[in-house]
């Protein structure tokens, strides 16, 4: 039994690399498959588990938080914390929060019914994005160019969909050039960025786009940096775009979202920035 945890319930490239990572820093550490790990609070205020620190990588938003807040509550400094968790995992709740710390974001508004989601998207003006507030590899992100496909969307989430599809998270399109950025930042500090350039105008590589190099900039780092310390995150990947149109102190990027559970095994050989190995240091760094 060790003092620092991998949380996980699958086994990707990514933390196949993380296992690596931690065994080249010659860390101790308990690979833990959450879905069979059982937790037990017979004896308040009495630790039931060996951990100091755990690295929570569920693909589960649902158990890798519910699984932080468990060991939160047994002692264990998880990270990223549940409260992170909660802001990134929810895009309204990300915005919410870069809106309040004066970060750019695209325009964006928020409906709770059909009638208002199809009065605001009017009013947004055509195409427009909606995307459901919790979500990740670009699922059911959609482009909606005229009023016909806004109401059909919008008739489709309404009797297909469950409860969380009631939200209706719309967006501007940005005009961006054919890529976005993802920002790399851990432990308050940018540690590297990649394009994700796709003939698609959805461009996470879950979908098929090609990733590359991109210099972190001071811009990137001063945007990416900030986002991550606006919303508490520890370890969290940063999706900016460069908005056509969009003029501020960061040469027009706008923040997307904030992945607290990131993927990076198509950027390590891209950045030449050994990701997992700083994720490793810096859970290193908190057992103190
Ligand atoms: N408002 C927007 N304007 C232009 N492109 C967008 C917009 N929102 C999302 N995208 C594109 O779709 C991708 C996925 O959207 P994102 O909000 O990051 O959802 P997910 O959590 O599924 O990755 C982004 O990386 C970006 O390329
Ligand atoms: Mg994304």
């Amino acid at each position: 039994m060790a003092e620092l945890a991998v949380l996980y319930d699958r086994i990707r490239p990514d933390e196949k690399m993380l296992f690596e990572a931690l065994d080249g820093l010659g860390v101790s550490y308990d690979k833990v498959y959450t879905p069979q790990l059982t937790l037990t609070f017979d004896e308040v205020g009495q630790a039931r588990v060996p951990w100091k620190v755990a690295i929570e990588r569920c693909v589960s938003q649902t158990r890798g938080h519910a699984v932080t807040r468990a060991l939160e509550g047994l002692g264990v400094r998880v990270v990223n914390p549940s409260h992170v968790i909660e802001l990134c995992g929810d895009k309204l709740a990300t915005n919410a929060r870069l809106a309040a710390a004066g970060l750019p974001t695209p325009r964006t508004g928020v409906a709770f019914d059909g009638e208002s989601a199809l009065a605001l998207i009017e009013q947004f003006g055509y195409p427009v994005v909606l995307k459901p507030t919790v979500g990740s590899w670009g699922r059911m992100v959609s482009r909606l160019n005229d009023r016909d496909a806004a109401e059909a969307v919008i008739e489709h989430k309404e009797v297909l969909g469950g409860p969380q599809h009631g939200v209706f998270y719309v967006q501007e399109l940005v005009d961006k050039p054919g890529r976005d950025i993802r920002a790399f930042v851990v432990g308050g500090q940018c540690i590297g960025a990649i394009y994700r350039t796709s003939e698609h105008w959805i461009t996470n590589t879950a979908r098929g786009a090609k990733a590359s190099n991109c210099e972190v900039t001071p811009q990137i780092a001063n945007l990416a940096e900030r986002s991550a310390q606006a919303v508490g995150g520890e370890i969290v990947a940063i999706d900016l775009v460069e908005a056509a149109g969009h003029e501020n102190e960061w040469g027009g990027l706008l923040v997307i979202e904030i992945n607290h559970t990131m993927e990076f095994k198509n950027s390590v050989s891209t950045t030449g920035v050994n990701i997992p190995r700083v994720m490793g240091e810096y859970a290193i760094g908190l057992l103190g």
